[in-house]
Parts: structure tokens; sequence; C-alpha cells
């Protein structure tokens, strides 16, 4: 299989690239910058100043996008919004355009997130309505970007991704040094949950959903196995060895935070119905083993 994967710099896309190379497929890593990707030379493509090089899609068979400007990388003014919102569904219009006009890649999975569903404490599944805010109406707007590649016949997949645990970015680094800091605990009451999914399993669902026709439509990339944040703050606290006690007042939190505070205080119950009803085999569905493989924490000695 050849696959050009717009993001493919990223935290995931980097995951991904290495992981296609190791099995043998073909991989056209896309960047905004002139580079290479785990070796392999990249193709220039700035989404925003317009539609992907044909270099791009030459011989591939699907694409995988996973760009984006970061969610925490800086205080939400409406600047920052639009070049999180922009960074997302300018480029996902730009690729469902090119692949609707046909004769290129038949398979599309784009990236998109849990954020979906807004602040939710029931449980939801891929058949839930989206919630609302900013990162929700977000994703329902990159959602519906993707909308004329569906249209035009390519199986469209939308990986409503969950929190990835990997220990060379995303929430777990950055998490884990305040925990080491004896500042890890309940944030605004820890009630909140987190749908993580660990690197290894948001690896093997993104492939999953490369080669699997069944996968079509949304599907969840979080772990069978959500927890609440108090939860997640207490098995981080285990395995550094650290109390997660510490509780931080949600007022504190949205001080610090603005608008952002979103990300920190607010989290959904997502399930993955879809990637389980189609079979797929979770290789880590225990919190706290994932963490501990992810930080390459041994486990204690049991007596
Ligand atoms: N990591 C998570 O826990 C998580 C959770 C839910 C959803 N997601 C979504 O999954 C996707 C990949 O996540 P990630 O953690 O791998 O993200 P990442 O490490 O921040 O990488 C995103 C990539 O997007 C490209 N990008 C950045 N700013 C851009 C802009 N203004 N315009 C166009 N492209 C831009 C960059 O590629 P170049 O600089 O090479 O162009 C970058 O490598 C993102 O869309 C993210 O929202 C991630």
């Amino acid at each position: 299989m050849r696959v050009a994967i717009v993001g493919a710099s990223g935290l995931i896309g980097r995951r991904l690239v290495a992981a296609l190379v190791a099995r043998g497929d073909a991989v056209v890593p896309v960047s905004r910058r002139a580079g290479a990707v785990d070796g392999v030379a990249a193709v220039t493509w700035d989404p925003v100043a317009g539609p992907p090089p044909a270099a791009m899609l030459d011989g591939v068979d699907a694409v995988v996008n996973l760009a984006g400007a970061s969610i925490d990388g800086g205080r939400w003014t409406a600047e920052r919004k639009r070049l999180i919102r922009d960074s997302r569904v300018i480029t996902t219009g730009r690729i469902a355009d090119a692949l609707a006009a046909g004769g290129g890649p038949r398979v599309l999975v784009n990236g998109s997130a849990v954020g979906f569903y807004g602040s939710r404490a029931e449980e939801v599944d891929e058949t839930s309505a989206p919630g609302t805010g900013f990162l929700a109406d977000t994703c329902v707007e990159w959602e519906a970007a993707a909308a004329p590649a569906a249209s035009g016949g390519v199986r469209v997949v939308l990986a409503r991704t969950g929190i990835v645990l990997a220990r060379e970015g995303g929430a777990l680094p950055r998490l884990a040094t305040v925990t080491k800091m004896f500042m890890g605990g309940p944030l605004g009451g820890g009630r909140q949950w987190m749908p993580w999914i660990a690197m290894e399993d948001q690896i093997g669902l993104l492939l999953a959903c490369l080669a699997d026709d069944r996968y079509r439509g949304p599907v969840n990339l979080t772990a069978p196995h959500p927890v609440r944040q108090r939860e997640f703050a207490a098995a981080l606290g285990r395995v550094l060895g650290r109390p997660s006690l510490v509780p931080t007042p949600a007022v504190a939190v949205k001080a610090m935070m603005g608008e952002m505070a979103e990300i920190a205080l607010e989290g959904q119950r997502a399930l993955p119905k879809v990637a389980l009803a189609n079979g797929y085999a979770f290789r880590c569905t225990d919190l706290e083993t994932a963490i501990r493989a992810e930080l390459r924490q041994e486990a204690p000695a049991t007596a």
C-alpha cells in the first residue's frame, strides 16, 4: 500500500510513518516544510496556500490527514482559534476536493477528536450527537469538510481520537512533569472523563482503518475503559511514585488557561463501539499498565 500522510511530522504522524515503513508499505510524508520524516523525503504542501500538489497523490492508495495547529499551543485568542479551526477545516476541505475529483486515492482517514462530543458525563459512542463549545464546533466543521470525498465515492473514516499516551509528546509528558513536582491531583474536582488511548493502539487502529473496508464514517480511537481525571492522576502518581492528592480548583485552572481550560476541565466518556464491533483487539486496556509501558517505568516488585 502507498499512503500519503499529511501532518506526518507530528506526534502521531511520526509513529504512523515508522509503523508503515517497518511493515514494508510505501509512505509519502507531507509537510509544510521541506525535509524528511523517518528518513523518507517529504512532499512540501502548505494547505492554506492552495490545493495539494500532484506529487502528494500520484500512485497513492490512501491519505491519512493528521494536520492541525496544536489546541494547547497558547491562549485561545480569536486569532489562535481561527488557526486551530482553519488548519483542520481548510486542509481537510482541500484534500476532500482533490479526492472527489477521482482518479486518485480511494481511502481517506481523516483526523478528528472526541472533542466532537463536547463535555459529557454519560457514555457516548459514534452514534451520539455532537456537543457544544469551541472544540465540538471545530470537530463538526472538520468532519463536514471531508464530505465531498465521501460523496465522490471515497471511503472516508473520521478518526475521533482520544488523549493519546506517548512518551515523546502530547498530554502524558506534561502531566508527568507536574506529577513529579508533587503537583498532580484532581483538577476542578477530577470527575471529568479522560478518554485515553495508548499510542500502540492509536497506530493499530489507524492501520485497521486504512486496510479494513468495514471502517467508514466516525470511529472512536479510545481505549475501552475511559477513566475520570482523578483516577488518571492517581494512576500516574502510582507509576511515578508521587502522591496525587493536591487538588487544583476549577477557578484556578480557568484563571491560568482562560477558555482553553475546557481541555483540562471537560471530557467525554467515549467508548470505541465501532472498533470493538469490528473485532479490533486492544493491546492496552489498563491505564496504569499503558502509562508504565509508555514511560518505561518498571512495575514495583510484588511480595
Ligand atoms: N495527540 C493527541 O492526543 C490527539 C488527540 C485528539 C486529536 N488529535 C488530532 O490528531 C491530529 C494529529 O495529532 P498530533 O498529536 O500528531 O499533532 P501534532 O504533533 O501537533 O502534529 C500536527 C501536524 O499538523 C501540522 N500543522 C501544524 N500547524 C499547522 C497549520 N497551521 N496548518 C497546517 N498544518 C499544521 C504539522 O505538520 P508540518 O509542520 O510538518 O506541516 C504537525 O506535524 C491533530 O489534528 C490533532 O488535533 C490528537
